[in-house]
């Protein structure tokens, strides 16, 4: 029985670690700001004007957002369009057969997004969001204008390119390639994308190279002030997507904390008990 539990436990890490091996961009690590309300207030700003036109959060009312300390005249004033009522569902009017005639796929539902990309143990799903959301660079070669890092040929343009910036990317590859005859050689192959989209890229030969593959990528932020004020603003973002996915997250955790006081307390009450139903005994 115990052999069998252990069994199943080593083939549920394994898949776990094979699920960490593939995923190929490293993730960053997102800032936890899911207890800074004026954080999430400000994520689902941004959310609600950049993201909200092409996705939609189904599960979502708008009026659970005074769960993050906004008033549902703030709601109306700041966060509701034309038609919709501060009970409605964050729907959208796109339907998902013009979006995938748009796009060449349809864009998700964010409702629960950030669960959804979660990984046991690994990166949470706001570490996903932070990274990808960060790593747009422009491609001219690509439909859209851009291309991502941690999802190549992404359908998504970068939607908060204004708030990002302009910036220039370099990606180094070393890697293996077969020549016409069959033979493998080794080569380092520079793409330079600049801020307009337009690359230039160069290939030279590593003769007697002995190594791995690798790809080194940088970016280049002539910005520095602005660019960091968009990470900042992603980070937001990515915890409002969070907080959405899992709004009693909050609650819970303070109960959680409660729990574990009283059982600290229930403790030291037993152990006093203990202590005085065998004091006569001995
Ligand atoms: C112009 C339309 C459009 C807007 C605006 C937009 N997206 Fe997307 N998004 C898409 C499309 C299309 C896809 C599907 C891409 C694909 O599968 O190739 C997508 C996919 C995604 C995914 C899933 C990526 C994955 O790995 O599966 C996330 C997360 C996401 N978008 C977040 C956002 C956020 C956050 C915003 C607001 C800042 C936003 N999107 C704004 C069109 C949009």
């Amino acid at each position: 029985m115990i052999k069998k539990l252990l069994g199943a436990l080593a083939l549920s890490l394994t898949c776990v670690m094979a699920v960490a091996a593939e995923g190929g961009y490293h993730l960053d690590r997102s800032p936890d700001r899911i207890n800074d309300l004026a954080a999430l207030q400000n994520g689902a700003k941004l959310f609600v004007n950049y993201c909200l036109n092409c996705h939609s959060a189904n599960s979502m009312r708008y009026n659970k957002l005074t769960e993050i300390g906004l008033t549902e005249d703030e709601i109306k004033k700041n966060l509701l369009f034309t038609s919709d009522k501060i009970g409605s569902l964050m729907k959208i009017a796109m339907t998902p057969e013009d979006a995938k005639a748009w796009f060449g796929a349809a864009p998700p539902d964010l409702s629960v997004i950030a669960r959804a990309k979660s990984t046991n143990l690994g990166p949470s799903g706001r570490d996903y969001i932070y990274t990808y959301l960060r790593t747009f660079y422009r491609d001219t070669t690509k439909k859209t204008g851009w291309d991502n890092l941690v999802f190549p040929s992404v359908g998504m343009p970068n939607v908060l390119w204004e708030l990002e910036g302009p910036r220039s990317m370099t990606r180094i590859r070393v890697h293996e390639i077969e020549t016409p005859d069959g033979a493998l050689k080794w080569e380092r192959t520079t793409s330079k994308y600049d801020s307009q989209g337009f690359s230039t890229i160069t290939t030279e030969e590593l003769k007697g190279y002995d190594g791995p593959e690798t790809t080194k990528v940088t970016f280049q932020t002539p910005d520095v002030k602005q660019f960091h004020d968009f990470e900042s603003d992603v980070a937001d973002l990515s915890s409002f997507l969070a907080w959405m996915a899992e709004p009693n997250q909050l609650e819970r955790k303070q109960i959680g904390v409660w729990v574990i006081l009283f059982l600290f307390l229930f403790l030291f009450a037993a152990i006093r008990m203990n202590g005085a139903y065998w004091k006569h005994v001995r």
